[in-house]
């Protein structure tokens, strides 16, 4: 049964069972591969995106519970928190692998969004639940301190 979805400020509508995880219908019907596959168990974050701002996995929300929230993707990110995350995970040269990064970015950013100067805690709270196998969790953190001085003063 065909569902509609608002996918990066553009309604699609998706022909696949209403159980489809938003993951697979991001990654297979809409193309948009920046979201990765990790655990699909809502245990490692790679499948982040944005349900209406707040960070979700995507991996375990079917197609028929995102309703008319809007979905954001790596691919749609284009805020002022995501400008900033970008321009200091490239000045730390955050990714290795670079495969857990689209969802750490995704957290990261909802955090800034909401919490314009977070400490130590509220990130490593925002950002406990993105695995990171090359364990680049320092400079994560160093780049998320680093996006909230330049937010800060822009
Ligand atoms: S793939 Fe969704 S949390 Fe791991
Ligand atoms: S950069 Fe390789 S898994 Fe995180």
């Amino acid at each position: 049964m065909p569902v509609t979805l608002t996918v990066n400020d553009k309604e699609h509508t998706v022909d696949a069972s209403p159980d489809t995880p938003l993951l697979w219908a991001l990654r297979d019907y809409l193309e948009l591969t920046g979201t990765k596959y990790g655990c699909g168990m809502a245990l490692c974050g790679a499948c982040t995106v944005h349900l209406d701002d707040q960070p979700v996995r995507s991996c375990v929300t079917p197609i028929s519970a995102v309703g008319s929230r809007k979905v954001r993707t790596i691919e749609g990110l284009q805020s002022k928190e995501a400008q900033a995350v970008q321009a200091a995970w490239e000045k730390e040269r955050v990714p290795q692998c670079g495969y857990c990064q689209s969802g750490q970015i995704m957290s990261a950013t909802a955090l800034l969004a909401g919490n314009a100067n977070p400490s130590d805690e509220a990130i490593n709270t925002a950002m406990a639940g993105n695995i990171c196998r090359c364990a680049t969790y320092v400079r994560i953190r160093q780049a998320i301190k680093e996006a909230a001085v330049s937010l800060k003063n822009a």
